[in-house]
């Protein structure tokens, strides 16, 4: 194993590239090394997502920043779930969908074939819109993903450190066994966090996350966001413009093409830039018309 830098080495350990592999294992990592770029937690190039023979988004080419909130906004339809959920391999999930392009975490390429997805998803936790808790107490959702991943000890200091960071344990800790279907909208979605964060991921996803809680709900997950936001590296798509302009740092604006003969809408990310200018002095028309509501 020459010139590999310790970072590198440590991440392709722990993305448990499959042991067949192992040899293989400074090629890859070689090609990748770059300690000037130890900020990047993501690059992408030239990354399209395609659904059987139709591609759904194209031309994505960012770079997202360590311990930074990045926003996805744009219209509807215009692939922001889908380039969320590549950024996990999530889209695996769904057979016909396929990503072309280069994705790199932290130096490493994604979707080489030797990444273990279930590793990628448990260093890169996602967030969904509808908070989805198990039928299950509160205790046994927070205690679930450490448990799938083998943890038995220690499990009680997980559940209370989780749900302390995502803001949950003083409204719950009376009451850790009672089922998690009893909380309300706000809860379930900080318990959603907490779910997401007893596994000790680097980067959560999360899919707007507000959709469905009232303002109060909302500034709670807001305040959230940008007390863990020195722990993690955080991507929340948003259609709430406001939100996207209150809590980020950087902003993606994606938008959508129509192909004339065929009828199809591509996605593809027009300007990605800091929140600050995305919002006060954009660089695309196509931006400006969006943030100024004369879009579409
Ligand atoms: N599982 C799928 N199979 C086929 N096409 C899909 C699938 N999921 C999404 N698409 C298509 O890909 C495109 C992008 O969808 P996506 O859900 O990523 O958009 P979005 O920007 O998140 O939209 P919204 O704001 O409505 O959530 C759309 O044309 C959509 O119909
Ligand atoms: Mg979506």
């Amino acid at each position: 194993m020459v010139n590999l830098s310790p970072s590198t080495e440590e991440i392709f350990k722990g993305m448990r590239v499959r042991s067949d592999d192992r040899e293989a294992d400074t090629s890859v990592a070689n090609k990748t090394t770059d300690p000037a770029n130890d900020d990047i937690v993501f690059d992408a190039s030239d990354l399209s997502v395609f659904y059987g023979e139709f591609r759904a988004v194209r031309d994505v080419n960012m770079r997202i920043t360590r311990n930074e909130i990045t926003a996805l906004i744009g219209p509807s339809g215009c692939g922001k779930s889908t380039v969320l959920r590549s950024f996990n391999r999530m889209n695996d999930l769904i057979p016909t969908a396929r990503v072309v392009g280069t994705l790199r975490y932290r130096g490493v390429d994604l979707y080489d074939p030797r990444v273990d997805p279930v590793e990628v998803r448990r260093r890169i936790g996602m967030v969904f819109q509808k908070p989805n808790p198990f039928p299950k107490s509160i205790y046994d959702n927070v205690a679930y993903g450490p448990r799938v991943a083998g943890r038995k000890k220690g499990l009680d200091d997980v559940v209370e450190n989780s749900l302390k960071k995502a803001a949950l344990w003083d409204e719950v800790k009376d009451r850790l066994q009672e089922s998690a279907i009893g909380l309300s909208g706000g809860q379930q979605q900080r318990l959603s966090i907490a779910r997401a964060i007893a596994v000790d991921p680097e980067v959560l996803l999360m899919d707007e996350p507000c959709s469905a809680l009232d303002p109060i709900a909302t500034a709670r997950i807001e305040e959230l966001m940008a007390e863990i936001k020195h722990e993690y590296t955080i991507l929340i798509v948003t259609h709430n413009m406001q939100q996207a302009a209150r809590v980020s740092d950087r902003t993606a604006f994606f938008s959508v093409e129509v192909d004339e003969k065929s009828d199809r809408r591509t996605g593809l990310l027009v300007e990605y830039t800091t929140t600050k200018k995305l919002f006060s002095n954009p660089d695309d028309e196509r931006t400006e018309n969006y943030i100024t509501g004369r879009f579409g």
